[in-house]
C-alpha cells in the first residue's frame, strides 16, 4: 500500500502518521483502531511483542491502513530511540504520538498487609515512576526532537490519569507518576509552543481494560470504582480513544498544555 493511496483515505486524521506506545492493549489499542478508522497510518510499540504484532496485522487489514509494530521498553533510553527510528523508517515522519504505555501499582506489596507509602518497597516505587513518568518523558523527547528537526509541528498526547488529582491510598507511586505526567505535559507545551507542537494529556477515570481487570472481577473493587464515579459506570476504551482523536486532530488546534479528564464526572459529584 503506497502512502499516496493512504493519503486519499478520508477521515479526521487522514494521512497522519502516528506512533502509539502501549499500542498492544487497552487504551493504546483502542486509539490505534479509532485512528486507523479515521485515515491515519500507525506505528505501535509495546513490551508485549505477540499482542502488538497481532494487533498491527489485524488493524492494517481491517482498515486498509499502514500499521507497523516494534518491541519497546519505555524505561530504556536506547529502546525508545530505536522505536522512534523504526517508526520513522516505516512511516517517513511522525505527525503525532500517544504515550499510553503504563502500569498500575496494585499488587506491589506482597506482604498481605495494607499497602501505604510507609511499607512501599523502593524497587516497586521506582518501577512505576520509570515506566509511567520517565517512559513518557523519553517518548516525548525522542518524538519531539524529530518534530522540531522536521519543522512542521505535531501533536503529543500523554496518558495521565484522574489519579493525578485524587489521592488513592495504597497507590502513591501511581498517583505521583500521573501528576508528574500532567506537569511534564504543561512544561513541554510551553517549550515546544514556538515549534507549532501541541502537547496535551488525558486523565481517564476507571476504564474497562486489562489494567483494571483484577479490580473489576472483585465485586468490592468494582463497587468502589463505580461508587467513586458519578455516572455510576466504568468507562469504555473507545471513550478515551475519542478524546485522543480530538486532541490529535485539528479540531483541538487552540488547545495545548491541557489535560482532558474523561472520567464520568469524578471531580464533580
Ligand atoms: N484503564 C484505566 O482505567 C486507566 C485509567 C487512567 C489512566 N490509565 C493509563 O492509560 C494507559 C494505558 O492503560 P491501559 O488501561 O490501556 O493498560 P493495559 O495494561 O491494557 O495496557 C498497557 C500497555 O502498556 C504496555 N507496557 C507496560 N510497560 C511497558 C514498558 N515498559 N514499555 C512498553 N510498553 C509497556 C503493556 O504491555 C500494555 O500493552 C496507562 O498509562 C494507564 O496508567 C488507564
Amino acid at each position: 500500500m503506497t502512502s499516496a493511496h493512504q493519503d486519499l483515505r478520508p477521515g479526521r486524521l487522514s494521512g497522519k502518521k502516528i506512533l502509539i506506545t502501549g499500542g498492544a492493549s487497552g487504551l493504546g489499542l483502542a486509539c490505534a483502531e479509532r485512528f486507523a478508522e479515521e485515515g491515519a497510518d500507525l506505528y505501535l510499540a509495546d513490551l508485549n511483542r505477540e499482542a502488538g504484532e497481532a494487533a498491527a496485522q489485524r488493524i492494517a487489514s481491517r482498515f486498509n491502513s499502514q500499521v507497523g509494530f516494534t518491541f519497546l521498553d519505555v524505561t530504556q533510553e536506547s529502546s525508545v530511540e530505536a522505536a522512534v527510528s523504526a517508526a520513522l523508517d516505516a512511516l517517513g515522519r511522525l505527525d503525532g504520538c500517544v504515550a499510553s504505555a503504563g502500569i498500575s501499582s496494585a499488587g506491589l506489596n506482597e506482604t498481605g498487609s495494607e499497602k501505604t507509602v510507609l511499607n512501599t518497597p523502593l524497587a516497586g516505587w521506582q518501577k512505576v515512576i520509570d515506566v509511567n513518568l520517565t517512559g513518557v518523558m523519553l517518548t516525548c523527547r525522542a518524538v519531539g526532537r524529530h518534530m522540531v528537526e522536521r519543522g512542521e509541528g505535531g501533536v503529543l498526547v500523554n496518558l495521565a490519569s484522574s489519579a493525578a488529582r485524587i489521592a488513592l491510598p495504597g497507590a502513591a507511586e501511581y498517583c505521583v507518576s500521573k501528576a508528574g505526567v500532567v506537569m511534564l505535559t504543561q512544561v513541554m507545551a510551553m517549550e515546544l509552543l514556538s515549534h507549532g507542537i501541541r502537547v496535551n494529556a488525558i486523565g481517564p477515570g476507571f476504564i474497562e481494560t486489562p489494567m483494571t481487570a483484577a479490580m473489576r472481577e472483585d465485586p468490592e473493587g468494582r463497587a468502589r470504582m463505580e461508587g467513586m464515579t458519578p455516572m455510576g459506570r466504568l468507562g469504555q476504551p473507545i471513550e478515551i480513544a475519542n478524546a485522543a482523536l480530538y486532541l490529535l486532530s485539528e479540531e483541538s488546534s487552540y488547545t495545548t498544555g491541557h489535560t482532558l479528564y474523561p472520567n464520568g464526572g469524578i471531580f464533580v459529584g
